[in-house]
């Protein structure tokens, strides 16, 4: 994988850095709900403090607001920062040693990918750091177009994203078990195909699996591919209804599988248990209520107990591993979703081709 040139060749002492990060973050009531993606910039924020940089602009997009609005306004994002920092992240204070500019989708220009709000951005900084890995599959102003405007190096995070997705196509070590679920196929099916490749076996499980049984998409692939047996099945999709387990063909009429069974999960943690490499996108059922939850349970215990290499990408499972507090056992839990679905796909991403190599 090419990777793009680091911020840690950059020379910053006295300079002003201007570093696009992805703070989209969920927000509940006012207030982060959920920090990750903030705490995942720190590292090159305070490389950069280290390294004498004389002021850090930041810069992020949050949601898809329609013009601007304060229910997008990075504020609770700002004060999140402050308290993770140690130190004051102002909110479009043009003077202080770290300042975080308004939302950048406030402005129409931005998804645009507009050279002169590019400009705007770009205006009184030094260099240009991109470290918003989440938001690198977008060409937009913030990611993109800046980058041509100033000398642009990667950040830590965006570099380490790259470093493990890309190493799962390059170099997996094997075997290689490739774990796909949720629900969105059309979605997913071209990370299926690409990363079917490298895979040794594919293990595939929620509405994703369904489907696949019905379409040809996966008959030339040669990765092992290996569907639930048996599934938990409910009467009506609600969080109450009846439930059986049975086997996947033996789902009542008018009844849907809304997890994997238990049969199903233990195979796929003897497969997880001993593999080189393993990679997870996605929830085995709809682990958000309790009934369904077993199956993206056993195979995220499976994955934080695995001796061998394991990334997670993708919103649902990170959220499941999370929750299980199991994120600490998985060697890495990537911060971008529909990011690492392009670059596993093989696409490059504009925010990165944009910056030299080194
Ligand atoms: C994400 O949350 O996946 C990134 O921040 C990109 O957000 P977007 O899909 O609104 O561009």
């Amino acid at each position: 994988m090419r990777l793009p040139r680091s911020v840690r060749e950059a020379d910053v002492k006295a300079k002003i850095v201007l570093v696009r990060v992805d703070f989209n973050v969920p927000l509940e009531d006012g207030s982060v709900a959920d920090d990750t993606r903030i705490r995942a910039a720190l590292p090159t924020l305070e490389l950069l403090r280290e390294r004498g940089a004389a002021r850090i602009v930041l810069i992020s997009h949050l949601g898809r607001p329609d013009g601007v609005d304060p229910a997008y306004s990075l504020r609770p994002v700002a004060e999140r920062a402050t308290e993770l920092l140690g130190s004051a992240v102002a909110l479009e204070d043009a003077t202080g040693p770290i300042t975080l500019r308004e939302n950048t989708r406030f402005q129409a220009g931005e998804t645009a990918n507009d050279a002169s709000f590019a400009a705007q951005l770009a205006d009184g900084c030094d260099l240009f750091v991109n470290d918003a890995f989440g938001a690198a599959h977008r060409a937009h102003s913030s990611t993109e177009a800046v980058a041509r405007l100033l000398p642009a190096y990667a950040g830590l995070l965006l570099t380490r994203e790259l470093e493990e997705l890309g190493g799962l196509l390059d170099q997996p070590a094997r075997p290689f078990v490739a774990i796909v679920g949720g629900a969105k196929v059309d979605d997913k099916i071209g990370v299926l195909r690409s990363i079917a490749q490298p895979a040794d076996t594919l293990l595939i499980g929620g509405k994703m699996a369904e489907e696949l049984r019905e379409r040809s998409d996966l008959d030339s692939v040669d990765a092992l591919v290996e569907l639930p047996d048996d599934v938990v099945a409910a009467s009506a999709f609600e969080p109450d209804a009846e439930t059986q387990t049975c086997a996947w063909d033996a789902v009542p009429n008018g009844w849907l599988g809304l997890d994997i069974g238990p049969t199903s999960s233990a195979r796929f943690a003897e497969i997880i248990a001993g593999a080189g490499t393993v990679f997870w996108n996605g929830p085995m059922g709809v682990f958000e209520w309790d009934r369904f939850a077993a199956g993206t349970r056993a195979v995220a215990q499976a994955v934080a107990a695995c001796a061998g290499h394991t990334v997670v990408g993708g919103g649902d499972s990170v959220r499941a591993v999370q929750e299980l507090r199991l994120a600490q056992r998985v060697n890495w839990v990537s911060t971008g979703g529909g990011a690492s679905l392009e670059l596993l796909e093989g696409h490059d991403l504009p925010g990165v081709a944009v910056i030299p190599t080194s």
